[in-house]
């Protein structure tokens, strides 16, 4: 697979998991298995097709702090979406805070994520 098409395929992954993040939300609890699955397994594939990007990436690209800094931020954040999804789907007390936690990691995950391909690419 080249790098154009993987850098594709992990947009498409991305839209494809806000999406069903949002279906998943607005199907209600207790969540509808087939739609919480798929959520799950987009992401799961979500985030292994980008770790495979980011690593061929850079194998053949210049790396500086900054580039590093912002991979490091989007792994946190990949981290800290699979746990929140995990304690929300176990309704976990304070379910509205691990929720904003859900949505703000998102929008963190995929800023620096974009920022950091930008930068690698130098777009
Ligand atoms: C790693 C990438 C992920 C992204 C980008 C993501 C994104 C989202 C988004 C945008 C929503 C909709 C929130 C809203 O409408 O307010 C959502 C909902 C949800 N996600 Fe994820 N998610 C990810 C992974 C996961 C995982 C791995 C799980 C489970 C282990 C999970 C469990 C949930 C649940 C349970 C909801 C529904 C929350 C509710 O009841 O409103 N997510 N996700």
């Amino acid at each position: 697979m080249s790098i154009e098409q993987m850098i594709m395929g992990s947009g498409i992954l991305i839209f494809l998991t806000i999406a069903s993040g949002i279906l998943v939300s607005h199907s209600g609890k207790p969540y509808q298995p087939f739609i919480f699955t798929m959520h799950k397994l987009i992401a799961l594939g979500m985030v292994a097709v980008t770790a495979i990007l980011i690593f061929n990436l850079f194998k053949i690209l210049e790396i500086n702090d900054l580039i590093l800094f912002l991979v490091i931020a989007s792994g946190v954040s990949a981290i800290t979406l699979f746990v929140s999804g995990a304690l929300m789907s176990i309704g976990k007390a304070s379910f509205s805070l691990i929720k904003v936690i859900h949505v703000v990691a998102t929008i963190l995950g995929v800023v620096v994520l974009v920022l950091s391909l930008f930068l690698l690419l130098r777009i």
